[in-house]
């Protein structure tokens, strides 16, 4: 279904990425446990995914387990494991038959090797989707990204340069995010896209991420369609620019 947008498709961003911040308040609230935020946060996800290929965005990277989350208690790192493992095997049939392609960035030689293979599984399934690429990064952290990418031009001789790193970061498949949108209240990065989003809007709302729905989505649209771009230059070039691109 395509959903009648107010926004032109230059205005909407090909690339959203989401900091998903609120789980545990959303469940304190209500006297629950933390984990049962992070389930909501998963029905959230997945109604943020048709939300997202209704209104035409190509690229959606959510972070759902940080680096530094193992610092968490025991029983809530243990309850996204299983979280994962479980919404692996729910959810990956639903996402291939939406045409979603999934990709799971981050450090898997930690996990089990019954969820690295599940994610092999489910990454190769979905290979030749082109609805919509779903990046869901997990044990991700932007300096990991960074240092990872380094390593790996150093291993093969090759020359450390900006797009040499680009090339090789684990988002590099997609490029850069358009729009990042953090829920929550909290105004920071936390480590999520930090070679990536040297140009991205950041967008920052106080809803808690179970909450997040489509008026919350359309509302961050709408701020993102209200910016101008400048990637550095004045704004002056910026409207001269895409005046003779409308020539
Ligand atoms: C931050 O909220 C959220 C997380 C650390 C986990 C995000 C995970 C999901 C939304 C579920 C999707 C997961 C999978 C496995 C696909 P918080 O716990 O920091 O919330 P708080 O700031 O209110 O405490």
């Amino acid at each position: 279904m395509a959903v009648a947008s107010s926004f032109s498709s230059e205005r909407l961003p090909r690339h959203v990425a989401i900091v998903m911040d609120g789980n545990g308040r959303w469940a304190k609230k209500r006297f629950l446990p933390r984990v049962a935020g992070h389930k909501q946060g998963v029905d959230a996800l997945r109604h943020t995914v048709q939300s997202c290929i209704d209104r035409g965005v190509r690229v959606l990277t959510v972070f759902a387990f940080s680096s530094e989350n193992w610092n968490r208690p025991v029983d809530e790192v243990s309850g996204l494991m299983e979280l994962l493992a479980l919404a692996l095997s729910r959810e990956v049939p639903r996402l291939h038959e939406k045409g979603v392609q999934l990709h799971f960035p981050g450090d898997r030689a930690v996990l089990s090797s019954r969820v690295q293979k599940a994610l092999v599984e489910a990454e190769s399934l979905t290979v030749g989707n082109h609805t919509l690429v779903l990046n869901v990064c997990f044990n991700y952290g932007g300096r990991w990204d960074i240092a990872q990418a380094a390593r790996r031009l150093v291993a093969e001789g090759r020359e450390i340069t900006e797009a040499a790193l680009s090339e090789t970061t684990a988002l590099a498949h997609v490029g850069d995010p358009d729009l990042l949108i953090r829920t929550g209240g909290e105004m920071r990065i936390s480590n999520f896209l930090l070679w990536q989003s040297a140009y991205t809007e950041m967008v920052f709302t106080p809803c808690l991420w179970p909450d997040f729905d489509a008026q919350a989505l359309d509302q961050a649209l709408a701020e993102y369609a209200g910016r101008e771009r400048r990637f550095g230059q004045t704004s002056e070039q910026v409207s001269s620019a895409s005046g003779s691109s409308h020539a």
